[in-house]
């Protein structure tokens, strides 16, 4: 497929002046990514001359005598830790090494720069603390369900020598268990495929990625951050694949030659991928009787945080037609649904409808009974398979991402997101569209400016989460409309 993303030859970071409004998503954190960006720009301009070409050598003899790879099938692989992957002839280069395919020091990038160095540490910090303080437990560097998302928590058997939970969530995390993979790869002959065959993870793959980032970003039937632990004092988790694969701090870049090994997929399948399976992973969720519990009330971390947090002197409630609830409602969390719907309006408007249905249909069972609610809550997840099957390998053109664009912004200014978490999802899939839109090389400098400031007022109306005011949103979305159309 046609990249729409990332010219060659330049590190994975995309287009700087977009990539910093989507940063601007996380208030507060904007500067440590502007430095990350300065950074990365002078370590690849001052890219040295060096003994890449020995990677495979020296690395072989590093791990050769170790055996740590030689297992059987049968036994699961082994998490190796951190320092297996950064010697300095590995991937723990001082800078990037111009004569090898991989960049080789992206053990510094994601040490430096990359929050998924620091999970653990957080776990130390006076937050981290302080949830585990609420929660009654002794330490949060001792719980499993802390430790399950913040570090690279397989079992112990899977662990090897050197491996570490204080790495927090480390290159196995992601890049899979390392023992019998690792010697193959440090040869430096082996393709995609072998390394796959044998336990590396596809994390090109969008799909792949999706459930990979999720796992954490959201949860899974072992790990999930509920109300509880909400109410403790965590951060609320809001995730959308394409904005979080490009503030993660690159540490690859795609070039022609890794364009001969992987593929590469367009800003808008991945930003697609990350909703269909985000949706269909919250209705899973949903139904494992592990987290609703049998209390009196549902498990709030399926619903909208702000519609119970925000004072009662501020009177937002109106009506939205993708909802059709009345006032006083919990109202589930639908924001990946919701966008959903959007991009159904124009890929497939017949599916979008019964998408629609199925929709309305869980919001009117929310207000009868649970049971009603797991049905529809199953009924909508049959919906979301075919969804997933129109999207999963859909070739995204120009004018899909042109349309789709248009079609989210209509459902902003009909005041379809009237919930936080409904804008924050909107506003990260529109920036991510006009990313792809200029990745098409068809959106011309002016216009391009005009987009960009548009999706930067927008994010500006994120900003305080606790200051929501949905009319803003609605002018700022129908000044992007005067661009747009
Ligand atoms: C093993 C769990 C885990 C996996 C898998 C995971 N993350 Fe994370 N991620 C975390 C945790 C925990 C944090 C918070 C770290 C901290 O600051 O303490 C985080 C933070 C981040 C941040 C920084 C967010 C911010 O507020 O600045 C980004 C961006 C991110 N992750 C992207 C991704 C992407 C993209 C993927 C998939 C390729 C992914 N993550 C996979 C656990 C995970
Ligand atoms: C389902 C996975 C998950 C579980 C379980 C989880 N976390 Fe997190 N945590 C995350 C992710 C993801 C982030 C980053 C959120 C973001 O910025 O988008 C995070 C962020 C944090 C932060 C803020 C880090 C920062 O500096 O921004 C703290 C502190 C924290 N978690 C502590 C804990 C503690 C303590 C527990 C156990 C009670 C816990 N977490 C359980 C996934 C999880
Ligand atoms: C939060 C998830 C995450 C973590 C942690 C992570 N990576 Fe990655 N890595 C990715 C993603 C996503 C890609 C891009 C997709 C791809 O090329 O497979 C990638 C790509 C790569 C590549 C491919 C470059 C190429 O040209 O093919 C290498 C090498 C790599 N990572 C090494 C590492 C090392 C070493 C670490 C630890 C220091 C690490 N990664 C930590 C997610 C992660
Ligand atoms: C159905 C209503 C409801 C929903 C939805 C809801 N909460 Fe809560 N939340 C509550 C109640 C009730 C409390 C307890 C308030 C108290 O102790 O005074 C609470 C407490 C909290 C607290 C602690 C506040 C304090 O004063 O200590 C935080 C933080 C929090 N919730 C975050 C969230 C997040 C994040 C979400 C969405 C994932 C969410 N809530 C969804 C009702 C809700």
């Amino acid at each position: 497929m046609k990249d729409l993303r990332t010219p060659p030859g330049k590190p994975g970071m995309p287009d700087a002046g977009t990539n910093l409004l989507r940063a601007g998503r996380i208030a507060g954190r904007r500067r440590t990514i502007l430095d990350t960006m300065s950074r990365d720009r002078d370590s690849s301009r001052r890219r040295r001359r060096s003994a890449g070409a020995w990677l495979p050598v020296v690395c072989l003899l590093l791990f050769a005598g170790s055996r740590a790879f030689a297992q059987d099938a049968d036994t699961p692989a082994k998490a190796l830790g951190v320092v297996t992957c950064s010697g300095s002839t590995c991937h723990g280069a001082a800078k990037p090494l111009s004569e090898s395919k991989v960049l080789q020091n992206e053990f510094i990038t994601w040490h430096r720069d990359d929050h998924h160095a620091r999970a653990y540490r957080s776990l130390l910090g006076e937050q981290g603390q302080k949830i585990a303080r609420n929660l009654g437990l002794d330490s949060a560097e001792n719980a499993p369900e802390c430790l399950a998302c913040h570090t690279n928590y397989v079992p112990a058997a899977q662990r090897g020598k050197r491996f570490n939970l204080a790495d927090g969530v480390a290159c196995e995390a992601c890049h899979g268990a390392a023992s019998k993979w690792l010697g193959m790869h440090v040869t430096g002959e082996a393709s995609r495929e072998d390394n796959l065959k044998v336990g590396m993870y596809p994390t090109e793959e969008p799909v792949a990625r999706a459930k990979l980032c999720l796992s954490c970003h959201l949860g899974t039937g072992e790990r999930f951050a509920t109300h509880r632990i909400m109410g403790a004092g965590h951060p609320r988790l809001g995730f959308e694949l394409d904005t979080f694969t490009h503030i993660q701090p690159a540490h690859y870049r795609v070039d022609a030659d890794y364009r001969s090994r992987k593929q590469v997929y367009g800003g808008m399948q991945v930003w697609a991928v990350g909703q269909v399976i985000a949706a269909q992973r919250t209705l899973e969720l949903f139904g494992q009787p592990k987290w609703q519990g049998n209390a009196v009330f549902p498990e709030f971390a399926f619903f909208d945080c702000h519609g119970c947090h925000h004072p009662m002197s501020e009177q937002r409630w109106a009506p939205r037609a993708s909802t059709g609830l009345p006032p006083g409602t919990v109202q589930f969390n639908d924001a990946n649904m919701l966008m959903l719907l959007y991009l159904m309006k124009h890929v497939d408007p017949a599916l979008g409808e019964r998408l629609h249905g199925a929709m309305l249909a869980l919001h009117r069972a929310t207000t009868e009974s649970m049971d009603a609610t797991h049905k529809a809550a199953t009924g909508l997840s049959g919906v979301l398979e075919e969804v997933r099957g129109r999207i999963v390998g859909h070739g995204f053109g120009r004018d899909d991402i042109e349309a789709v664009l248009k079609s989210l912004v209509a459902g902003g200014t009909a005041g379809d997101y009237q919930d936080y978490s409904a804008a924050e999802q909107a506003v990260m899939a529109m920036a991510a569209l006009v990313d792809a839109l200029r990745a098409s090389g068809e959106l011309d400098a002016a216009r391009g400016t005009r987009l960009d400031a548009g999706v930067k007022a927008l994010y500006a109306v994120l900003e305080n989460e606790n200051a929501w005011q949905p009319p803003r949103l609605v002018a700022e979305l129908k000044n992007l409309e005067t661009v747009l159309n």
